[in-house]
């Protein structure tokens, strides 16, 4: 089975090919990938601009489908399926590349099948050369979803907490903001943080201590933007342009680690509370140094194992797109659709609430 993967969600227009034989247990393997994001477009406006990022799909879309199959030495008549984003994400950009797969389908006389975006970074770690076996604890760390999930298989996700708030992505990209990082500022928040002291500023560690499993970013954003607020008034006392490089490294450093920290702490007890000893790591923040380092030596401690995506699988991309929607086609668990008429999921839950 050969699938085309088109993911469009937000600012990144990915296309892959995924293939599986039907007959064998073996895990789907990806054949060839193809990549735009428009991060260099949204910057100046310091984040997504949805419009943007619709038309900006449109122009990638179908050179990126062409490069992939070229790449994959493939004809678009080897199709067998064509798997596409259907949500959640912004609705414009979510119509382009289910607009896009439909269209591709219905020429090619073949079917459809649409992917839940997160289902996408939940099986990412699938495709790395590590991957791991069901069941299994997911922290899913993303722009925009901030979740911790029971894995009993494909399609059997439980959620066991989430943000009520900001996301840890946003968190990130937020603080990063204040410290006059380029958006998406996470991954240079996280460079700048080397230089810092991580214990330099006591930042919030919001429902660590709750009980449950649930996040809450939203009251350090608050917390940096004050701590900010008061170095500049004092740069500018002494008669500074505003915070110094060891200053904007130690803010960012202590940020990381409090986001960090509760991030750890969290999946630690989902681990426990489940008796799973496997967790497996998704979504943007997933590339995160910090806390990759950290969850290692604390599932060490407690002879659990971590799964990461590859590093350039954490972010949004089409070979996770494709690659949930052969999972889930070799589960027999999703048939494809016809092609034709279809609609997009802006908001779209994924989880269901764990059993108490
Ligand atoms: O999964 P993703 O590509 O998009 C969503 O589906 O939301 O995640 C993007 C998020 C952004 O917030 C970005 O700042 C963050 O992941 N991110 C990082 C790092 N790399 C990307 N955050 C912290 N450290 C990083 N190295
Ligand atoms: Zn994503």
């Amino acid at each position: 089975m050969l699938i085309l993967g088109l993911e469009s969600s937000c600012d990144e227009t990915g296309v892959a090919l995924v293939a599986f034989d039907p007959g064998s247990p073996g895990l789907p393997q990806l054949r060839a990938q193809a990549l735009h994001t428009q991060i260099d477009m949204h910057k100046a406006y310091g984040g997504v601009v949805p419009e943007l990022a619709s038309r900006d799909h449109i122009r990638r879309v179908v050179p990126l489908v062409r490069q992939v199959m070229e790449e994959g030495g493939r004809a678009l008549a080897d199709l067998d399926v064509v798997a596409y984003t259907a949500g959640p994400g912004l609705a414009g950009a979510l119509l382009v590349g289910a607009g896009a797969a439909q269209a591709l389908a219905l020429a090619l006389g073949k079917p459809v099948l649409p992917v839940h975006h997160l289902e996408g970074h939940l099986l990412s770690p699938f495709l790395s050369a590590d991957p791991p076996a069901f069941p299994f604890v997911a922290l899913l760390v993303s722009g925009g979803h901030t979740q911790l999930m029971q894995v009993q298989g494909v399609g059997q996700y439980a959620l066991l907490g989430e943000t009520i708030d900001d996301a840890a992505g946003e968190a990130f990209d937020k603080c990063a903001k204040l410290i006059g990082l380029d958006y998406p500022g996470g991954a240079a928040l996280s460079r700048l943080a080397q230089q810092g002291r991580p214990d330099a500023y006591a930042f919030p560690r919001p429902l660590l201590h709750s009980g449950d499993l649930d996040f809450s970013f939203a009251g350090l954003k608050t917390s940096v933007a004050t701590q900010v607020q008061r170095l500049l008034q004092a740069a500018q006392d002494g008669g500074a342009p505003g915070l110094s490089e060891a200053q904007r490294a130690d803010v960012a450093a202590s940020a990381q680690a409090a986001i960090v920290e509760v991030l750890v702490r969290k999946s630690l007890s989902a681990l426990k509370r489940t008796g799973l000893r496997r967790l497996v790591v998704a979504g943007g923040v997933g590339a995160n140094h910090e806390l990759r380092a950290q969850l290692d030596a604390a599932c060490a401690r407690m002879q659990a194992r971590v799964h990461y995506p590859e590093l350039a699988l954490c972010t949004d991309n089409g070979a996770m797109i494709a690659m949930a929607a052969a999972m889930r086609l070799q589960a027999g668990i999703q048939q494809p659709a016809a092609a034709g008429a279809f609609e997009v999921m802006p908001r779209w839950p994924f989880a269901v609430a764990a059993p108490a």
